[in-house]
């Protein structure tokens, strides 16, 4: 991967492709995970007693044969809940431990505790639970018909689509079905609780979000969110999927170690994980949409169906970013989107990379493609018609979004300009209808699609961060912050924006880990906006610190405080240069202080969530993808052949790092959208809980041109360095690979028919949509 490396002063950190803060530690296996953390005398292990039938009333749990096995200590159930026995989530519809009625199969009932995780999962599975069987829900079209909600209906309207539909020249009207999609971090969920003196706790969570964990552990004992104290240093991938999951089990886990005393350890083995998480949220749509003979959307009417499992856990917020996604880049006059967040009897589906955006942007994306075919026009045509107005457009008439936000810094014009000529888009489509003329069996399709993802918690209130930099008597430096370290390079990217304020080398800044008693009260590291609030937080810690040693500085030189400056490990005033430890331990015996705290919340956000409209967003981050793919007609396998993409991570603080986010975003999409797929079977059991029957791609499945570009402009709003976020919106450019698939399918039936492919595209869906009859 050729990141390009800005033209920085060699002595600045921010900008540079340093490496990942754990890169190292984690190929030679000394990165520790939860897992990995010494145990301590006493520990036993906890495994989890799972329902067997979707819904039903819970009659009876019986643990005799269970407890009478080697090693097992306890079994832990409800009424063992010292506090309140519903979870702490914001809808306070979970109960805890499934008590008198079960939702869904794999629903947590209890746990076992032994001696060992063998044991204590061997006897697990050996409690038997009376059931009564109720008839359950596990279609999101059934849950729909019979008005099965976790959450009341959402509706946002502009004009009047109806009519606007019917005075169109042309109309369009499909049903798209979108499957959800399994976290599959490397590290399953885990937790670690100790009892500590007096009523305190600590808990050792792969969490994204430690202060959550911390307020529901506090909770489910009765306890005060001060007795409970949460760290993490990193996990293995979260990717949504440790939001809020994680918490489920460090109260779980927590409330077996009030029971026994003890410290309690409990991971979840890959099949209890399938069967027991939340995953993305699976959709299905009913459209209609009214344009012109340019293909240019007037009128639009969109019934989103949100398929939220058993309890409402983030589907009102997921559900919300999908309505807000479902304009992608492109102005709809005329809009009316009903959102209905449906209760099914099956895992309580939750956050994942993008948060419902992509289900947002996959259904314009679908209706674009198919006004364009049945137009005879190029896609990428269609879509630049649509587009928003450019940054630039003096008067703008088609900048507003259908909640109201004006879009100010729309630079997808150029972007999708550039990617068409660096990606030989319109040579590579001719010479692919030449080839589908003469290769009947392997079909080919080629597609650029754009995305634009709104940045920042649509819930404003979240949009606050907090940090703690630490200078140390020798010059070295410690900086906390309240964001979690998943992979993504947080953890970096904080450490170099300190290292950039304080004018010193990257390698003296290190980042800790995150834990609850440092940084109070911050919100999950999701949203794709970490950098975006713990850099900034970490940034103003550090100034404070600079601020008093330049103060400092310029008293023992006689200058301003404002003319000293920062850089290459030195301390410049006008009169003298000393190294930056030299004047810190100067200033410490001064009795100067050496730390600070940092506190930053994001400008000009507000948003009415009875009506979805205000400016929820601070900002868009964009960026388009051309892909290509083939499709054997015969079996409907299909194969990624080329991947371009453009980025706009603003001025990149870390390219290197932005590129790894943009490449396992779009492969992570690739997944969800072709080889990925959930099945739940007629009684709502999930039957692909493992890696042989659920495939996440694999580095076969990555071609040999993949290339990655970053955008070089700023961010046009103040934001940290000039950079943009990047962790969740490349995943929606994996949307272009799914048009590609039916741009092939489409050349392969050649009859000018809609191409009904539902999402996963597998080999199935492929040869259904190959052979499905004329609509
Ligand atoms: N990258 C890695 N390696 N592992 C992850 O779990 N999670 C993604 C993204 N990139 C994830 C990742 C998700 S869902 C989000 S919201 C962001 O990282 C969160 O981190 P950030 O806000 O610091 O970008
Ligand atoms: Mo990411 S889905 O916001 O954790």
């Amino acid at each position: 991967m050729n990141a390009p490396e800005k033209l920085k002063l060699a002595s600045s950190a921010a900008g540079r492709s340093v490496p990942h803060e754990s890169a190292r530690a984690q190929v030679s296996g000394n990165a520790h995970y939860v897992d990995d953390l010494p145990e301590v005398r006493g520990t036993l292990y906890a495994a989890p007693i799972l329902s067997t039938v979707a819904h039903g009333r819970l009659l009876g749990v019986d643990s005799h044969a269970a407890l009478a096995m080697p090693g097992v200590q306890a079994v832990v159930l409800a009424s063992d809940i010292p506090g309140d026995t519903v979870l702490a989530a914001f809808a306070h519809d979970e109960p805890i431990f499934a008590s008198d009625t079960v939702q869904h199969i794999g629903q947590v009932v209890g746990l076992v505790v032994a001696s060992t995780v063998m044991q204590a999962r061997a006897a697990a599975r050996a409690v038997k639970l009376d059931i009564e069987a109720l008839p359950a829900l596990l279609d999101v079209r059934a849950a729909y018909a019979a008005q099965s909600y976790v959450l009341p209906p959402v509706f946002v309207r502009r004009g009047d689509a109806a009519q606007a539909i019917a005075a169109a020249p042309h109309t369009l009207s499909g049903q798209l079905e979108v499957g959800g999609q399994e976290h599959f971090y490397l590290e399953g969920q885990i937790a670690y609780v100790l009892p500590q003196e007096q009523g305190q706790w600590l808990v050792h969570s792969s969490t994204q979000h430690p202060g959550e964990v911390q307020h529901w552990v506090a909770h489910a004992l009765g306890l005060a969110n001060h007795a409970v104290r949460v760290e993490c240093r990193r996990m293995g991938g979260g990717f949504g999927g440790k939001e809020t999951q994680a918490g489920h089990l460090a109260v779980w886990a927590a409330i077996a170690a009030h029971k026994l005393g003890r410290p309690i350890k409990l991971r979840l083995d890959r099949d209890d994980d399938f069967s027991i998480t939340g995953k993305r949220h699976p959709f299905a749509y009913d459209y209609t949409v009214g344009f012109d003979g340019a293909g240019r959307i007037c009128g639009f009417q969109l019934l989103m169906l949100a398929n939220c499992g058993f309890s409402a856990d983030l589907s009102g917020p997921v559900a919300d970013r999908a309505v807000f996604h479902a304009d992608n880049a492109y102005f709809l006059a005329d809009v009316d989107i009903s959102s209905y967040r449906l209760k099914t009897h099956t895992q309580s589906h939750t956050a994942f990379r993008g948060f419902g955006g992509p289900q947002g942007v996959i259904v314009i994306e679908t209706i674009l493609s198919e006004i364009a075919r049945q137009l005879g026009l190029d896609p990428l045509e269609v879509r630049r018609h649509n587009l928003y107005d450019a940054a630039d457009t003096p008067n703008p008439q088609r900048n507003t979004t259908h909640y109201q936000m004006a879009v100010e810094d729309n630079i997808l014009h150029p972007i999708l300009s550039k990617i068409e000529q660096s990606a030989h888009y319109q040579e590579r489509r001719k010479a692919i209808s030449a080839w589908n003329a003469a290769n009947p069996v392997i079909q080919r399709g080629i597609s650029i699609t754009p995305v634009k993802f709104g940045i920042s918690f649509t819930a404003t209130l979240f949009n606050q961060a907090g940090a703690l930099v630490h200078v140390y008597t020798d010059g070295s430096v410690q900086v906390n912050h309240g964001g979690t370290e998943m992979g993504q390079g947080l953890n970096t990217k904080v450490a170099q924006i300190v290292a950039d304020e304080l004018g010193i080398p990257f390698e003296s800044v290190l980042a800790t880990a995150a834990d609850t008693s440092k940084v109070p009260n911050a919100s999950a590291t999701a949203a794709s906006s970490g950098t975006d609030l713990n850099g900034r937080a970490a940034q103003y810690a550090a100034r404070n610190v600079r601020d008093n040693l330049a103060q400092f500085a310029a008293g023992l030189d006689g200058c301003g405080a404002g003319a000293v400056r920062f850089q290459n490990g030195q301390v410049i005033t006008p009169t003298a240069s000393r190294p930056f430890t030299s004047l810190v331990q100067q200033a410490y015996a001064n009795r100067i202080q050496l730390w600070s705290d940092g506190f930053y919340r994001t400008p000009k956000i507000h948003y009415d969530k009875t009506t979805l409209t205000g400016r929820p967003f601070y900002y868009f981050a964009y960026g388009a993808a051309c892909s290509e793919v083939a499709i054997d007609t015969l079996t409907g396998e299909s194969r990624v052949l080329k991947i371009d993409i453009l980025y706009d991570a603003g001025t990149s603080i870390n390219p290197a790092i932005d590129i790894g986010q943009v490449e396992g975003g779009f492969i992570q999409g690739v997944g969800w959208l072709t080889t990925e797929q959930l099945v739940w079977n007629a009684k709502g059991a999930l039957s692909t809980h493992a890696p042989s029957t659920y495939k996440i791609p694999a580095t076969g499945d990555i071609p040999a041109h993949f290339k990655v570009d970053l955008w070089d402009q700023p961010n046009r709003e103040d934001n940290v360095f000039g950079s943009k976020a990047v962790g969740e919106p490349p995943f929606m450019l994996a949307i272009s690979v799914f048009e590609a698939m039916k741009e092939a399918i489409a050349a392969a039936r050649g009859d000018g028919a809609v191409v009904q492919l539902a999402a996963p595209a597998t080999a199935e869906n492929v040869l259904r949509a190959l052979t499905a009859s004329a609509a």
